[in-house]
């Protein structure tokens, strides 16, 4: 048995200004669970911990938008992504929020003891100001070019593109966020960490220390900040929502976000521990713990630098282990976006989807963004599904507890003596644990999924080789040996699929009557994860199986189409939203007006003009003549379908060559909202005689 050991475990505090989509849960969830259910499950003693971050910048613009308080904004999606985590599994020891009266007590005596040990620099400095809106612009409110990659959106604190950590005042042409107005300068006092300060500390605990084993996209960003040298950074704000600066001079001012989010762990443990009846102290003071942070690449600066750096202060704390931070995964070929509506939001999965948590939590998994950014694509997830745990693991284990129950009523059978392949097999069984346990401690979840599935693979391949539906018929002895042994594999699969595939280890547990750590239904029969390495026998001669049930189905075409069109709609009513509708032209008189000749014309004949793109050539009868008129239509209609069409024309337009062909006349065209041409249509008209000005 391996020693028992501590961990805190963190996953980003997720802001409570929307619901959570899949790439939250692929960047930082599902591999923080992973992670946690697999050191409780290897018998450590784990505190995972998340909440919500109801501060900052985001959460009072989305309030503003919609008229309502802050307050309703963050009570509300703090319910919804509860319930996502819920739903998904995702299994915090404790799930609190940042308005909690713990957290404000937490962070504010913290901060109150970095300012009592002279740990920050307090400063009147110029900051950005909206004279429009009366109000300082600090992080989200601001946007400007970024000093250091020249991105245009950049955010006052932070720089999305190539994450770098600014202060507002760094940026190139900043602009309000809320009016749009360049910022003047207005003296204000903040309290500043001297991150300058602790740069040798940062330097010799991460770029001397151990920390070369940290992920290299994280170790990467931390060694280029340290390297172009760390400054004060303000960790007040004037702002009216947040935790109150709790020191002579602070009234009318907040903590900045990211000084109170990290603090977050620290007051979710407190009340996790609370409730427990346990003491918080040694998850975050004790220096065997391990504390590891899990967070998208967006948060690297905050947990390598700044939250150390206060832990740091503060003097009476652990600092990371690790913080395994993932890249970005984007969806269909596109960066995910809140804003744009280009997402995959969880509670719509599970309503397309219901029960099939595990489903996705496989392919986010086996396609994690871990050392770039990937792509999440529906017909990936279809892949998944349907070539992995359907054909795979799903079918090893329909087929072990089919043939079981249809040779013996569901009794594990006795085995006769094994041949060297199915001493091979038990031993190549054994080694699994090790096997996934090296990419799990190296946070390789995608590895790691592969390699379960790598078992259910050994599992098929045994029973293809083995034959046991064509033994049966002669060899009632060898087919007993074999599906003992297969019984033995579905139960390797059924504990070391828990920290993947939570919903499908439950289900398998129940199908093969073992007891499962998630049910308080003891069973007589429990297989840790330890034990698949080291007991001979998972489930033994005579134990009774359940009925089968299917863990996976197919997922058909026609389920990817619906869910690729719902992005199509999104990404058309998105661009109908943002489309600039062009100035209205220059006036003109009547007289002007009067002078077109507008008529209703059928179209008789319609080609394409070879290799243009987008014309048609048309004959086109106005009620005068047949004449032709080449329109550029061709990208939105096809030759066959506008043949008969009836249709308005400018018939006294002055005629010009198109690619050599003269057009004489113009169809009249409109766009509608969603950017599709359509006619401008005479109805029922038959042939009109000009225009009738009413
Ligand atoms: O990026 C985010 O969504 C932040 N709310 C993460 C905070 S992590 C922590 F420090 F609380
Ligand atoms: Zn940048």
């Amino acid at each position: 048995m391996k020693t028992r050991k501590r961990y805190t475990i963190t996953a980003a505090l997720p802001y409570t200004n929307g619901p959570i989509h899949i790439g939250h849960l692929a960047g930082v969830y599902v591999p923080a669970d992973i992670y946690a259910r697999y050191k409780r499950l290897t018998g450590n003693d784990v505190a995972f911990i998340c909440g919500s971050d109801e501060h900052g910048v985001p959460i009072t613009i989305k309030a503003k938008k919609e008229g309502v308080t802050p307050q309703e904004i963050v009570d509300r999606y703090h319910k919804i992504i509860k319930e996502s985590f819920e739903d998904f599994g995702i299994s915090f020891d404790n799930y609190s929020r940042t308005s909690a009266k713990i957290h404000h007590e937490t962070a504010s005596e913290f901060f109150k003891t970095l300012y009592d040990k002279n740990e920050f620099v307090e400063e009147v400095s110029e900051q950005l100001y909206d004279e429009e809106a009366n109000q300082f612009l600090a992080d989200r409110f601001v946007v400007g070019t970024c000093p250091k990659c020249g991105n245009e959106e950049s955010y006052g604190d932070q720089c999305e593109k190539c994450g770098t950590s600014h202060n507002a005042t760094d940026l190139i042409n900043p602009k309000s966020a809320i009016t749009g107005n360049v910022p003047t300068l207005k003296e204000t006092k903040h309290w500043f960490l001297p991150l300058n300060k602790h740069e040798a500390f940062l330097n010799d605990w991460i770029l001397k220390g151990h920390k070369k084993d940290w992920k290299p996209n994280v170790y990467g960003q931390v060694k280029s900040w340290i390297d172009d040298g760390l400054r004060p950074r303000a960790v007040t704000r004037d702002l009216d929502w947040g935790i109150p600066v709790p020191v002579p001079g602070g009234e009318g001012k907040v903590l900045y976000v990211w000084f109170d989010a990290p603090i977050g762990y620290i007051s979710s443990t407190k009340e996790w521990a609370d409730r427990e009846g346990k003491d918080w102290e040694p998850y975050w003071k004790d220096k065997d713990t391990k504390l590891v942070h899990f967070i998208g690449k967006d948060n690297i600066v905050f947990h390598c630098i700044i939250f150390p750096a206060m832990l740091k202060a503060e003097g009476s704390y652990i600092l990371p282990d690790n913080v395994p931070a993932n890249e970005f995964l984007n969806l269909e070929g596109n960066k995910l976006s809140t804003s744009k509506n280009w997402a995959v939001w969880l509670p719509d999965y599970l309503q397309d989807f219901p029960n099939q948590q595990d489903v996705l939590r496989y392919a986010l998994t086996a396609n994690a963004p871990e050392t770039k950014d990937n792509d999440f694509t529906w017909k990936d997830f279809q892949a998944r599904n349907n070539n992995e745990l359907v054909a795979i693991f799903g079918n090893f284990i329909n087929r072990v507890v089919v043939l079981t129950n249809k040779y013996y009523n569901g009794i594990v059978p006795t085995p006769s003596e094994f041949s060297t392949v199915d001493e091979e097999t038990l031993a190549a069984v054994k080694a699994y644990p090790a096997v996934i346990e090296s990419s799990l401690e190296r946070y390789r979840f995608r590895e790691a999924s592969q390699e379960l599935m790598n078992l259910a693979r050994l599992g098929n391949k045994y029973l293809a080789d083995e034959e046991p539906w064509k033994l049966i018929k002669t060899d009632e002895a060898r087919t007993k040996t074999i599906m003992y042994i297969a019984l033995q594999i579905a139960s390797a699969l059924a504990t070391l699929s828990e920290p993947f595939l939570p919903f499908t280890s439950t289900k398998l547990k129940n199908i093969l009557n073992v007891s499962s750590s998630d049910s308080t239904q003891k069973k007589s029969i429990e297989n840790k994860w330890e034990d698949i390495s080291t007991k001979n026998v998972l489930l033994p001669a005579n134990h009774q199986i359940g009925k089968g049930e299917l863990l996976f189905s197919k997922i058909e075409d026609k389920t990817i189409q619906e869910q690729l069109d719902k992005l199509e709609a999104s990404k058309k009513a998105n661009e109908a939203a943002n489309k600039v509708v062009e100035p209205q032209k220059d006036t003109i008189t009547f007289d002007d007006f009067t002078k077109l000749d507008i008529r209703v014309g059928t179209i008789i004949e319609a080609e394409k003009m070879p290799k243009a793109k987008k014309l048609l050539v048309l004959k086109v009868d106005t009620g005068i003549d047949v004449r032709t008129i080449v329109s550029g239509i061709a990208e939105s209609f096809t030759a066959e379908e506008v043949v008969g069409k009836k249709v308005t024309v400018l018939v006294n337009l002055a005629p010009r060559a198109l690619r050599g062909v003269e057009s004489q006349g113009m169809i009249l065209m409109t766009e509608t909202a969603e950017g599709k041409l359509v006619f401008v249509n005479p109805d029922d008209a038959t042939v009109s005689n000009g225009l009738h000005i009413s």
